[in-house]
C-alpha cells in the first residue's frame, strides 16, 4: 500500500492565501501593510532565487517587500549599519537577512544584531531560547512548515515518537523543540549517531534534515509513520540534474503512512510561514 503524499504546494498556497486575507483586514479595519526587508550580500545564485521568490510572495500576499542587496565585499560595520537602520523603521516589521553570508562576516553577530521582534527567521539568541523555554517566540519557518503539515495530519501528536535526524541550528534544533512542545518523546539524530537504523524505525514521525540524497531508505521506516522530508539535494542522474530529498521516496512510499515529496513538499511551506511570522510581527508591534 502507497503512502499519502503530502502537496506541500498546495497547502502552502492555502497558507499564504490565509495570510493574504488578514493582510488586507489589517488595511482595510486599521490602515496597517506588513513590510518585509530581505537583505542579500553577494550573488550566490540559489540565495539570488530565494530572494527574488521571497520578494514576490511578499508583494502577492499584499505586503510591502523592502529588498537590499550589497555587494559581497560589504564590510560587516555597513551590513549593521543597514540592520540598525532597518530595526528603527516603522515602516518595516520583518527583517531577514539571507544566509549563508560572505566568510569574513560573523553571521551570529549579524542575527543578533536584528531586533528579536523583527527577527521572521527566528534565529535571534533570544527567540531561540525564547522557544526553548516553552515562551512566545518567532518560530524558524521551515520547522514551523513541517509542523503545520504534521498537526493537519494527526492533530494531536502528543506520545508520539518523533525522531529528527540532523541538528542545524535553522532546521533539526528548532523542529525538536517544536516537537517536544507538542509533548512528542524526541529523538535527534544526526550522522555520528549509532544504530541510526534501529532508531529511525522507532519513529511514528520521522523528520529528515541532514543534507544527504535518499540517505533514508524505506526499511528504516516503521510501517505507518509520517515521514517529512527537508532535504533539497541536487544530484545528477541520469546525465540530468535532478532534486532529491534524504529520504529515498520510492522505496519509503511504500512502507508510510504519509510523506512529503521532493520537491513539492516542505520547501513551499517555508516561504509561506515567513510570510505568516512577518504578519504576526506586524500584529504584534501593533499591540
Ligand atoms: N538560507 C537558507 N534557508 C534560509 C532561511 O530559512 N533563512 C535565511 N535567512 N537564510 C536561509
Amino acid at each position: 500500500m502507497g503512502a499519502e503524499i503530502i502537496d506541500g504546494k498546495a497547502f502552502a498556497a492555502r497558507v499564504r492565501a490565509d495570510v493574504a486575507g488578514h493582510v488586507a483586514r489589517l488595511k482595510s479595519d486599521h490602515g496597517l501593510t506588513p513590510g518585509l526587508a530581505v537583505v542579500l550580500v553577494g550573488t550566490d545564485p540559489a540565495s539570488e532565487v530565494y530572494v527574488r521568490n521571497k520578494g514576490i510572495q511578499t508583494r502577492e500576499a499584499g505586503m510591502n517587500s523592502y529588498e537590499h542587496k550589497l555587494p559581497a565585499e560589504t564590510a560587516q560595520a555597513d551590513l549593521l549599519a543597514l540592520i540598525a537602520r532597518l530595526n528603527a523603521d516603522p515602516a518595516v516589521h520583518g527583517i531577514l537577512v539571507q544566509l549563508p553570508l560572505p566568510r569574513h562576516m560573523d553571521s551570529d553577530a549579524i542575527i543578533n544584531a536584528i531586533d528579536p521582534a523583527k527577527d521572521v527567521d527566528g534565529f535571534h539568541i533570544l527567540n531561540v531560547g525564547l522557544l526553548g523555554t516553552g515562551q512566545r517566540a518567532m518560530v524558524p519557518c521551515t520547522p514551523l512548515g513541517c509542523l503545520m503539515m504534521l498537526r493537519d495530519r494527526l492533530g494531536d501528536l502528543s506520545g508520539l515518537n518523533a525522531v529528527v535526524v540532523g541538528r542545524s541550528n535553522i532546521v533539526g534544533k528548532p523542529m525538536a523543540q517544536l516537537l517536544l512542545r507538542e509533548s512528542c518523546t524526541v529523538t535527534i539524530a544526526h550522522s555520528r549517531t549509532r544504530d541510526l537504523a534501529d532508531i529511525c524505525r522507532r519513529a511514528d514521525i520521522l523528520v529528515a534534515a541532514v543534507g544527504r540524497p535518499r540517505m533514508i531508505p524505506g526499511d528504516w521506516i516503521k510501517p505507518g509513520a509520517r515521514v517529512i522530508d527537508v532535504g533539497i539535494n541536487r544530484i545528477a542522474e541520469d546525465g540530468r540534474n535532478r532534486l532529491v530529498g534524504d529520504v529515498d521516496f520510492a522505496s519509503a512510499v511504500e512502507v508510510a503512512g504519509a510523506i512529503t515529496p521532493v520537491p513539492g513538499g516542505v520547501g513551499p511551506m517555508t516561504i509561506a510561514c515567513l510570510l505568516a511570522n512577518t504578519l504576526t510581527a506586524c500584529c504584534r508591534a501593533a499591540g
